[in-house]
């Protein structure tokens, strides 16, 4: 998830000072490298954060507008020629957030026209394309005129914003953008396809940004484009168009938000805001990857195709919450590819010795890519011979970077500890790997369209359980008593039960235990009292009346229960004390809603009772050490 900053004033401020500080206030979106343009001194890049930045930047550096970027790589590694801002190869610079999806097809063609690129970026074709409508579009100008006239009053017919139209009409996947022209330097265009793009409006300034944290200390005014629009800006005004070239009114909203709150989007807690990001993080995992002839592409697999042809075993490695999402890839990968997988909690593996056969495919989960544990798992199996993949979020993490292949998450930074949209994102990627390989064994058409269906019908069915978080937040309350708590799920949800017990523990500091359901008899339900209340997820699965039958068995001991199930099951409300519901789907989906009530109750229970939600005591984003 990139951060994007541009400014344009006439208000003497010198424009490097204001985007750097614009900048560290998009930081914590996460970054692995920053650049910042201005057309009176070009560009200056370099890996790392924003300090690393202004360290690089002359003295005599100057502007009264630019264009600036933090990184968040997606097609390239973290290097300095990767960083932002692109150049066209004239002209044009371009600071991008997002993926374009033909961007292969378009620099194939771009280059047949002479154009030379100098990093791995989809965003550098952007700018080569840009620049190659310039070149279209100019000879119908005269050359007099050129530059010198401001053109927003010349609405779209200016050569610049024509040709940056002109390029977004050919351009296919997501983009929050920002394009300035050397020759107009006081004039700059933003565009927004599926990335957030704000503008800020200030006294004699104008903004553009990703979200308004760098734009509140200058303008409490904003103004949000939405999809398929684009914006004109200078100085002293600002003018919105749709991609088919008619203007469009926008009010201007009044941001009431502190900076810091601006970060969160209006949220009281990163946590909440990435739970409610969910829908887009499981819509950018699965994006270009499901497609129309029933088949999953998975770029980051290519180079191993055929290996993963002969795999007769699969070991998963990976710690905490990527442990859980791989113990779910266990019963995804049993039922629809018939291959055998153990699940290895990562710290546990790393000192076994383990038996890897010809055959053996070792899977390393893990959203930061960094977890020493997961890592030194997945260097011991590739040490003894197996095909290593990681399933990663991080782009350029060392897991990313030492396995043999791999399929990105794509969910942007997760910054709250607990993991929530990376766990719901793993899910998304192991379903697409399960069918891919359960293709390669033999997979029917209709049960790979069935899958394929529903997967897409997740993001929707996640947007309508967080459209009434209600009740969830009301149950956390009616709970919060509770100095223990146990989870109990089967099959494909007895992994979430795990989870949903990590979440409350991690962020309470209460007792929680996850427990196969069936397992509860043989020990846990000594445990259960009046005060020792239970969440049961029992959807209307292949193991509804079992769970059924657990849910009596801890009533009967005076145990309180909170079920979680199936839209329009009567019967729970009756056999539970409190019942929840998500909408039906697979059973080998339905962990990727399942959890999101969890999650949530999780949050509300920690919330309430005022606990540091974001960063729980003891815990660390990134456990990069043993
Ligand atoms: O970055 P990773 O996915 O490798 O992290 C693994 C665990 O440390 C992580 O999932 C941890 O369990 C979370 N805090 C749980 O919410």
């Amino acid at each position: 998830m990139c951060g994007i900053f541009a400014y344009t004033g006439t208000k003497g401020k010198d424009a490097s000072k204001v985007l750097l500080d614009g900048l560290l206030a998009l930081e914590y979106r996460g970054y692995d490298s920053a650049g910042i343009y201005t057309p009176e001194s070009g560009a200056v890049k370099t890996p790392g954060a924003v300090r690393e930045l202004r360290k690089k930047i002359p003295a005599d550096f100057k502007g009264k507008s630019g264009i600036a970027h933090l990184r968040w790589a997606t097609h390239g590694e973290p290097t300095e020629v990767n960083a932002h801002p692109h150049s066209g190869g004239g002209d044009i610079w371009l600071v991008h957030n997002g993926i374009i999806e033909n961007f292969q097809e378009l620099k194939d063609m771009l280059m047949e026209k002479g154009h030379e690129f100098k990093s791995g970026t989809d965003t550098e074709v952007l700018a080569h394309l840009v620049e190659e409508k310039m070149n279209e579009v100019r000879p119908s100008f005269a050359k007099a005129s050129e530059g010198k006239k401001s053109s927003v009053d010349q609405g779209l017919d200016g050569l610049f914003e024509r040709a940056v139209l002109a390029a977004l009409q050919e351009v296919h996947g997501t983009y929050g953008l920002a394009v300035q022209y050397k020759k107009e330097p006081s004039k700059l265009i933003a565009a927004r396809m599926g990335s957030p793009i704000v503008l800020g409006i200030g006294d004699g300034e104008h903004f553009i940004a990703s979200d308004p944290s760098p734009i509140v200390p200058h303008s409490k005014k904003v103004v949000f484009l939405e999809d398929g629009e684009m914006a004109v800006i200078t100085p002293e005004m600002h003018t919105i168009y749709k991609l088919d070239s008619t203007q469009v009114g926008r009010e201007i909203t009044e941001i009431d938000w502190s900076a810091e709150e601006a970060q969160k989007g209006g949220y009281e807690h990163f946590m909440l805001k990435e739970i409610m990001e969910e829908p887009d993080a499981v819509r950018n995992s699965l994006r270009g990857r499901l497609l129309e002839d029933g088949s999953v592409r998975l770029k980051g697999l290519e180079s191993v195709e055929d290996k993963l042809k002969n795999v007769k075993r699969i070991i998963i490695v990976a710690c905490g919450t990527a442990f859980y999402a791989g113990q779910v890839a266990e019963y995804m990968f049993e039922e629809y590819a018939g291959i055998p997988v153990s699940v290895e909690i990562a710290s546990e593996f790393r000192y076994k010795k383990p038996v890897i056969e010809s055959g053996t495919l070792v899977i390393a989960i893990s959203q930061s890519g960094e977890t020493l544990d997961t890592l030194e798992a997945m260097r011991e199996g590739k040490r003894r011979g197996a095909l290593t993949i990681g399933i990663v979020n991080t782009v350029g993490s060392t897991i990313a970077r030492e396995t043999d292949a791999g399929i990105y998450n794509h969910v942007g930074p997760e910054i709250s500890v607990a993991s929530t949209k990376a766990f719901v994102s793993q899910l998304a990627v192991l379903a697409l790997l399960a069918m891919h390989m359960g293709r390669q064994r033999g997979m029917k058409d209709e049960t790979f369209a069935s899958i394929a269906k529903e997967l897409k019908l997740i993001p929707e069915k996640m947007e309508k359980i967080l459209a009434s978080t209600g009740a969830v937040k009301a149950l956390a309350k009616k709970y919060a008593y509770a100095r223990d708590f146990l989870y109990i799920g089967r099959t494909y949800n007895f992994p979430v039960a795990y989870e949903g017990a990590i979440k409350l523990k991690e962020l309470s500091y209460i007792h929680a235990e996850g427990c196969g359901a069936g397992e509860m008899k043989h020990g846990p339900i000594a445990m259960i009292d009046r005060q020792f209340p239970t969440f049961a997820i029992a959807l209307k699965d292949s193991v509804y009346e079992k769970m059924c039958s657990n849910i009596q068995e801890i009533r009967a001991r005076k145990g309180p229960v909170i079920a979680l199930g199936t839209d329009g099951d009567s019967l729970l409300a009756k056999i539970a004390d409190d019942a929840l519901y998500v909408p039906k789907t697979l059973d080998m989906l339905s962990p990727l809603l399942s959890v999101v009530p969890l999650q949530l109750f999780a949050y509300y229970f920690a919330a309430a009772k005022g606990y540091n939600v974001d960063r729980p005591r003891n815990l660390a984003k990134s456990v990069t050490v043993e």
